[in-house]
């Protein structure tokens, strides 16, 4: 059935202006002044609202498994939850098992894949450089529509990978149209000051941040930042969350390298001090990179309006803070004797566009084209889903949020549609919700309604990654 939006105030990352959008088998067909149509169009009225491309979240873990633990999201639950806060595409992270190659690693994420609501790319990551996983990132690449792989600098032993395998994956993905991304830490000094801390008993979740400097965030975007360039690829950093990580970025971008960079939620509205809370409570905030002291943020949100950092996603890598009801394994229970054994990761899929405008919007007086383009447009170009996703243009999917800039509201983890059992946000009072929810012109939230189903959501083809 084709769809109307009438009388909202269409916004992208360059326009602004008050139109109707049509939407006829999945796309938008129309976009103009008091379009007329038959009874058999369903008509929403968006008088008084925003009308948003749809969120691109280019950073998930959905059901993915850890060494030792497990994401609490399936691939349903978590794009439930994303449509309620307005996002209708995800790039979510593969991650092969150990030991299996990367195409084995795709066809198990498909089937996971399949309960999906909204639509989903997938990212590879890369546990190893070796001729076979070489070769096969060219079939990702040309065959499978996954033009980014994610690299890691920290976690040795497990995912780590040394400078000569980061280089020559690099290369690789340079050379055929794909984008590397970088988690950027040095895990080799970092297992140094974990094992000096744990060997020391100290223990405490605060520990996780205290053994993560900023300084050796610096050191490793520094470093893959030189390797990119002597491999001509596009570079992207993950997770941004250090300022020394951002100048070394931004000292690149000037120098007119192709270095792209996200930071999340929570490290710009959230600092260390959420380490100091008592007993275990610090382990819901258990991510990597940890929360930094103060300072970072102003520099974050510098980047942001200046372009140093390009996107805020999110990072959802959700695991329940209690054991029950789904058991140790999907739990931060599992560090309850040691910060080095929580899980590391945390919930944010939902809250993501409430808090992004209410930050950047609101309170640091961006545009509200920025908040599109940071949170939907950019993201699209850099994954190779542009214009398809991350903007309102004739031609592409009818992907739409209606959204009520006015609208005060508190952040309640009760109210959330993940499985997790908390948010980092907890009472945070916001500006700017959420309304109705539109995928491929079809209303899939409507208020407090979920209208959406399983199975909905469709796989992402992307085309060349970090040509934005
Ligand atoms: O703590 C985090 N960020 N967990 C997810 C995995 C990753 O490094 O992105
Ligand atoms: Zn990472
Ligand atoms: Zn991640």
């Amino acid at each position: 059935m084709a769809m109307l939006i009438r009388n909202g105030r269409i916004v992208t990352a360059v326009d602004d202006y008050a139109a109707d959008i049509l939407v006829d088998k999945g796309r938008i067909c129309t976009i103009g002044e008091h379009l007329t149509v038959g009874g058999d169009v369903e008509v929403h009225n968006a008088n008084g609202l925003l009308v948003f491309p749809g969120g691109v979240d280019v950073h998930t873990h959905l059901d993915s498994a850890t060494p030792t633990a497990h994401t609490i999201d399936t691939f349903g639950s978590g794009t439930r939850a994303a449509a309620f806060g307005g996002t209708t595409t995800l790039v979510d992270f593969c991650t092969p098992v150990a030991g299996e190659s990367t195409l084995k690693g795709l066809e198990d994420w498909h089937r996971r894949r399949e309960s999906a609501c909204v639509d989903v790319g997938a990212h590879m990551t890369l546990l190893d450089a070796d001729q076979g996983t070489l070769e096969d990132m060219k079939t990702l690449i040309r065959s499978e529509g996954v033009s980014s792989f994610k690299l890691f600098m920290a976690y040795p032993g497990a995912l780590m990978l040394d400078d000569g395998a980061l280089f020559k994956a690099m290369r690789v993905a340079g050379a055929n149209g794909a984008m590397t991304c970088v988690h950027a830490e040095n895990g080799a000094v970092i297992d140094v000051l974990v094992q000096e801390a744990v060997a020391q008993g100290l223990k405490a979740p605060r520990y996780h941040a205290l053994t993560r400097p900023p300084i050796m965030e610096g050191e490793a975007t520094h470093r893959a930042i030189r390797l990119a360039e002597l491999a001509a690829t596009p570079l992207y950093i993950v997770h941004l969350s250090a300022a020394q990580a951002l100048a070394a970025v931004t000292e690149a971008r000037d120098r007119g390298i192709a270095v792209h960079a996200e930071t999340c939620p929570h490290y710009l509205f959230l600092n260390a001090e959420e380490y100091a809370r008592p007993g275990f409570e610090a382990a819901k905030y258990v991510m990597t990179p940890p929360l930094r002291e103060d300072g970072h943020q102003q520099q974050l949100w510098r980047g942001l309006k200046t372009d140093d950092l390009q996107v805020v996603s999110t990072d959802h890598c959700p695991f329940c803070f209690n054991e029950q009801p789904y058991g140790l394994q999907f739990s931060k229970q599992q560090g309850s004797d040691s910060f080095s054994r929580i899980p590391n990761g945390a919930p944010g899929v939902e809250t993501r566009m409430s808090l992004v405008y209410d930050g950047a919007v609101v309170k640091h007086g961006m545009s509200v084209n920025r908040f599109v383009e940071i949170t939907a447009t950019a993201p699209a170009k850099l994954f190779g889903l542009f214009p398809k996703k991350g903007t309102i243009a004739v031609g592409s999917d009818g992907d739409l949020v209606l959204f009520d800039p006015a609208e005060r509201w508190t952040i309640r983890a009760t109210e959330h549609h993940s499985r997790v059992d908390y948010t980092l946000f907890e009472g945070r009072e916001v500006t700017g919700r959420v309304k109705k929810v539109f995928v491929r012109g079809q209303c899939i939230v409507d208020g407090t309604r979920w209208l959406g189903r399983e199975g909905m959501g469709q796989y992402l083809r992307r085309g060349e990654s970090g040509r934005a």
